[in-house]
């Protein structure tokens, strides 16, 4: 198996990973909520250039991603499916440093996003 070399791997990477988000029981709902059908596309394009900056540094992504997060009804076990989704994902597909570095990433933006949530929400010792 080889590692995630160009935007190619990164598309499958994003493709094969929304395709189990959307069919998960727990989060497929909470994406149906936010990203209408039609909305997609546009989602998934946005998220090639995200991994694209993260692993090959392509810089064509600008945002602030915790912002389209704050007000979403999600908490731990959401995020812990998320990453489980996702590592599955790239054991699936790809091996090498750049396959962990994605995990590595995942992992820990999603520990932030969910930090600060809590922190948000009032919720420090929990
Ligand atoms: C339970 C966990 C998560 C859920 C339910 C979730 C859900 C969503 C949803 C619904 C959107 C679309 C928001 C919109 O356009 O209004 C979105 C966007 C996004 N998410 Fe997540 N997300 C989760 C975790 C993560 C993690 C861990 C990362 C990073 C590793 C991430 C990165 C992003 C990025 C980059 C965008 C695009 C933001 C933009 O439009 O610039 N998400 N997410």
């Amino acid at each position: 198996m080889r590692d995630i070399e160009q935007i190619q791997d990164v598309q499958l990477m994003v493709d094969t990973f929304y395709g189990k988000i959307q069919q998960d029981a727990l989060l497929g709902p909470v994406f149906a909520e936010r990203i209408a059908p039609e909305a997609w596309e546009k989602h998934l394009q946005t998220m090639y250039r995200f991994w694209g900056a993260q692993l090959l540094g392509i810089m064509e992504y600008q945002g602030a991603p915790y912002a389209k997060h704050r007000s979403l009804p999600i908490d731990k076990p959401h995020f812990d499916q998320w990453i489980a989704l996702f590592h599955a994902t790239v054991d699936e597909l790809f091996r090498g440093p750049r396959a962990s570095t994605a995990k590595v990433k995942a992992a820990s933006i999603g520990q932030v996003f969910l930090g600060k949530m809590r922190f948000e929400r009032g919720q420090f010792n929990t």
